[in-house]
């Protein structure tokens, strides 16, 4: 607790410092694209107004900072520390506020509904099992086994891309939590490997073995046991 209050002390005692500092760090990885006044341009949308769910879930997942414009980049973790990223989302939120704030989540939340909500609003895209599929033309619903329970929530908030947005009036909090933890229990299974019953794998191969090797014995036995003499 009072490591926690000298924690807020400093972060009140800071906030000027981190802001400017954050001011830098856009400046050095975003304005070249996003403008200096979060405008956007000819290379990058406006930011403004984008809200701290959106800068949060490009940055986590490593959409952004993209390397050249308008050429889409996937899921592949945060290219910046866990700081920047936290002084670049005071900023622009500082600069232009609104938007959608980073969405709470409770994981433990209900997987039967979350099942039934998956089905109805994401599956289309998604995928039965999360995997990932095609949408049309030459655009691609990525695998969500890469994304984290906060990541969901955001990416359900803001809809990127050709994604939609759900409001509060589609899927509450209550469904939120409850979709969320049904994608990450999806990762769960995704890992675990299947038992090969049906398939002709090793296990079946080895059975049919040894029956073959168990029929050879008990034949050679009766038929040993036929020749011996009354
Ligand atoms: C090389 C150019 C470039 C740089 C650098 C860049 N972005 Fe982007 N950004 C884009 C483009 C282009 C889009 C449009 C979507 C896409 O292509 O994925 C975008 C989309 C976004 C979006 C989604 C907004 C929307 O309405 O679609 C956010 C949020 C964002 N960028 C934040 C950032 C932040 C924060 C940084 C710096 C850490 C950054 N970007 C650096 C080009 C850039
Ligand atoms: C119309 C198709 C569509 C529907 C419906 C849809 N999504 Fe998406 N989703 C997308 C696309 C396309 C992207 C990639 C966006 C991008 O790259 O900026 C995406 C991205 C995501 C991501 C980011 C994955 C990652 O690891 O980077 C998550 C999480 C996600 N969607 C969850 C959901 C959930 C949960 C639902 C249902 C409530 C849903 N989506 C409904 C098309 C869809």
């Amino acid at each position: 607790m009072f490591a926690a209050g000298l924690f807020v002390m400093y972060l009140a005692a800071s906030a000027p410092a981190l802001l400017a500092s954050g001011k830098l760090d856009y400046e050095t990885r975003c304005a070249s694209c996003h403008g200096e006044d979060l405008r956007g341009g000819v290379n990058a949308p406006s930011l403004r107004g984008a809200g701290a769910a959106y800068v949060d879930f490009e940055l986590q997942t490593g959409r952004m900072p993209a390397a050249v414009p308008w050429i889409e980049v996937g899921h592949r973790g945060p290219q910046l520390t866990q700081a920047t990223i936290a002084r670049i989302e005071a900023y622009v939120t500082s600069v232009a506020p609104g938007g959608t704030p980073i969405p709470e989540i409770e994981t433990g939340g209900n997987l039967h509904r979350g099942r039934e909500l998956y089905d109805q609003n994401c599956e289309s895209c998604h995928g039965n099992d999360g995997d990932g599929a095609s949408i049309g033309g030459s655009l691609w619903a990525p695998t969500l086994h890469d994304a984290s329970v906060t990541q969901v929530a955001e990416a359900i908030r803001v809809g990127p891309e050709e994604m939609p947005r759900f409001s509060d009036r589609q899927l509450n909090q209550r469904d939120i939590n409850d979709v969320a933890s049904y994608v990450v229990s999806l990762d769960v299974e995704a890992a675990t490997p299947r038992i090969p019953f049906s398939s002709s794998g090793p296990v079946p191969e080895g059975l049919l073995g040894w029956l073959a090797v168990g029929t050879l014995v008990a034949g050679a036995s009766l038929f040993s046991r036929a020749r011996r003499p009354m």
